[in-house]
């Protein structure tokens, strides 16, 4: 049996082969991300081009028609937490797993040059096809730094709103991602995410299964568990605000709130 460490030290190293080749895929190819493999990453659409895939889980043709197409192409989300964060003028934005860029750009947009937007990535291929994007865009109020979101390289108190896009599921520490999440909110900030919950507890030889657990499945939690992790971690006004998708394992953007 392995020990935890070296178990959740292997989650991780597959997560990064495994979206450190997505980014890599998306430079070389405006195909859907659904390749010969049984298994496909988190935000894949088989059959679906990444435009139609990204429409349909609520990013709009306006957002997508000023993104460079590989923001798109490696897009690997549930949601579009961007819609729903109700971010503002001024405001510094952290995305936590911020793979492409998709949600850091869109977010820059809405805060405008007074604000910020701040994206973290463990995986270098991603955060080197980020900054790539960024530049293609010729956007500076956006951040991408080398990071775990179990430990973020990211200040007390410096950030208004975090936002996350099928992320969190696949952290091995989700309460160490939670209470990273609060240290770093500002007191009254907010945190919107978009993620993959289940309705009951998975079985273990799912849970047990690292393949699936890169493609979005074996590590999430029921939404219930998720959001009392969340309210343990010091989170008020904890709730479900919307859900796409009827299955055991399903996308769900949950919002919390950082008392003042
Ligand atoms: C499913 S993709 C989502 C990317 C992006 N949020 C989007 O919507 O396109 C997951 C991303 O989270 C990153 N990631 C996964 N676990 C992480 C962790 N513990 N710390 C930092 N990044 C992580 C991966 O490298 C990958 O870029």
């Amino acid at each position: 049996m392995m020990s935890v460490m070296t178990e959740k030290e292997s989650i991780k190293e597959v997560i990064k082969e495994r979206y450190g080749s997505h980014a890599l895929k998306a430079q070389q190819t405006a195909q859907s991300c659904c390749g010969p493999t049984t298994i496909t990453d988190c935000g894949c659409g088989c059959g679906a081009t990444p435009d139609q895939y990204a429409k349909g889980i609520g990013y709009t043709q306006e957002e997508l028609t000023n993104l460079p197409d590989t923001a798109i192409t490696a897009a690997a989300g549930c949601g579009n937490p961007t819609a729903i964060a109700g971010l503002k003028e001024g405001e510094v934005v952290l995305d936590l797993g911020s793979g492409g860029g998709i949600d850091v750009f869109l977010s820059a947009q809405k805060v405008g040059p007074n604000g910020k937007a701040i994206g973290v990535d463990m995986t270098d291929e991603m955060l080197d096809l980020a900054r790539k994007n960024a530049k293609e865009l010729g956007i500076e109020n956006v951040e991408f730094r080398k990071g775990d979101i179990e430990e973020l390289p990211v200040e007390d108190e410096s950030v208004d709103v975090i936002i996350s896009n099928c992320v969190i599921n696949l952290a091995p520490d989700k309460d160490k991602v939670f209470r990273e999440a609060y240290r770093v909110l500002k007191p009254g900030g907010r945190l919107t995410v978009s993620d993959i919950v289940t309705k009951n507890e998975l079985p273990q030889h799912i849970k047990d299964n690292l393949d699936l657990w890169a493609g979005c499945v074996s590590g999430a939690i029921p939404a219930e568990q998720y959001m009392g992790k969340l309210r343990d971690a010091g989170f008020k006004e904890v709730k479900e605000i919307a859900s796409r998708g009827f299955g055991a394992v399903y996308s769900a953007e949950i919002e919390a709130h950082k008392p003042l």
